[in-house]
């Protein structure tokens, strides 16, 4: 069984081939649904559990780390991708109880159908002795629910923060190794999953920032044994910085777009300035959301189509309202036949980002010199602001 420290198991399992979370974002890599057990001298508790579909393998490994008897089951969160296999476990271990905050009682309780009375509440800070081994729990709320918790294990100084600090790699090693591939998988993890709630982020790390940590292990991924790699990456992509990057985010249907595009394109790189382009027929929006952590700029390009934009970049302004990214401006390259309202939809649909919007460039029918020297002062205008902030 593999061990973190004596005494302390992960008993989750690996899901190589799982593809795509929330029915929504891809998992190129696979993922993992951590679940640890922790032997005291006395008690016994079980870290969260396994999505649904992993159960016989936590049972598995909880029959091989030894786990005859599960006094507690800490829940942190009540997504099932963690908490699906409680009532597994609780019918396993009818002696057991779940251990959690009131928030997220009432939610495994809506989603499991768990009965009231197997339930330990828990406040902020408050601690459960397991004998030789101590658990504290920390409210960490919106990580990426409003529920979730956290537990530290005092006497082994490790901190179990669920999804909080994951990233979706399966993998067989139990801590990072390669720390490039684990960076980017917890990068694109950021980006999906946790981006909207940077400022409650902030108040979490500020809230850790004293605690003692030897080693992080998320619900999702590799366990840390560098902490601080980790906690660094996430104050950069939390933090109001911006890079001199503009992502470039287009449907081209007759090649209007795609000749705006790579025109617009060139005079953003004479300009120094980085582009990461994402044709949104074939990209992966995980790579789309990536580029959006870092990026002071977000450039839609559509054609019109029944008045409005075209149905897959809707999407994205919608997807890219919904991650609420740091992005600093906003503009649009559009092409149109005959008229709509396709400026005003793409500007609605991103309105809740704190951006600033830049003059669009749209071109009746195929793009033509007026257009292409419009482009080019698009790219002056982002230049200047950009230098604004001092990133260029
Ligand atoms: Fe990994 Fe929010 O569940």
């Amino acid at each position: 069984m593999r061990e973190l420290k004596p005494n302390v198991f992960a008993v989750g399992a690996i899901d190589w081939d799982r593809r795509l979370f929330d029915e929504l974002i891809p998992l190129p890599d696979g993922t993992t649904y951590n679940a640890y057990l922790i032997k005291g001298s006395e008690k016994t508790a079980l870290l969260d559990t396994v999505d649904p579909a992993k159960r016989d393998v936590l049972i598995d490994n909880l029959i091989a780390a030894g786990a005859d008897k599960i006094d507690y089951i800490i829940a942190h969160h009540g997504e099932q991708d963690h908490s699906g296999c409680i009532g597994d476990i609780l019918l396993l271990h009818p002696e057991a109880k779940v251990v959690t905050n009131p928030m997220c009682k009432g939610m495994l309780i809506d989603l499991l159908e768990l009965e009231d009375d197997r339930f330990i509440t828990v406040e902020d800070g408050e601690q459960l002795s397991l004998g030789d081994k101590t658990l504290r729990f920390i409210y960490t709320p919106w990580v990426h629910w409003p529920e979730t918790i956290s537990t530290y294990l005092i006497e082994d100084k490790i901190f179990f923060p669920c999804d909080f600090f994951g990233a979706h790699l399966a993998s067989s090693d139990l801590f990072v190794t390669d720390e490039h591939l684990v960076l980017e998988s917890a990068k694109r993890y950021y980006a999906e999953i946790m981006m909207p709630f940077r400022l409650p982020i902030r108040k979490n790390l500020e809230k850790i920032k004293n605690l003692p940590i030897d080693m992080i292990a998320p619900s999702h991924g590799p366990v840390y044994q560098d902490p601080k790699f980790i906690i660094d990456a996430y104050k950069s992509w939390i933090s109001d910085d911006v890079k001199n990057e503009v992502v470039i985010a287009y449907i081209s249907m007759h090649e209007s777009i795609r000749r705006m595009v790579n025109h617009f394109v060139s005079a953003l790189m004479e300009r120094g300035i980085t582009v990461k382009q994402f044709n949104l027929t074939v990209t992966d929006i995980g790579e789309l959301a990536m580029s959006l952590v870092d990026a002071a700029t977000l450039v839609i390009g559509s054609p019109t189509m029944l008045a409005k934009a075209h149905p897959k970049v809707a999407y994205a302004a919608i997807l890219a309202s919904a991650l609420k990214p740091k992005t600093k401006f906003v503009s649009v390259i559009g092409s149109y036949g005959w008229g709509g309202i396709m400026i005003k939809q793409l500007t609605d649909l991103v309105s809740n980002l704190r951006v600033e919007t830049i003059e669009p460039v749209m071109a009746k029918g195929c793009p033509k010199d007026d257009d292409f020297k419009a482009l080019e002062r698009l790219a002056d205008e982002i230049l200047k602001r950009h230098k604004s902030l001092k990133i260029a």
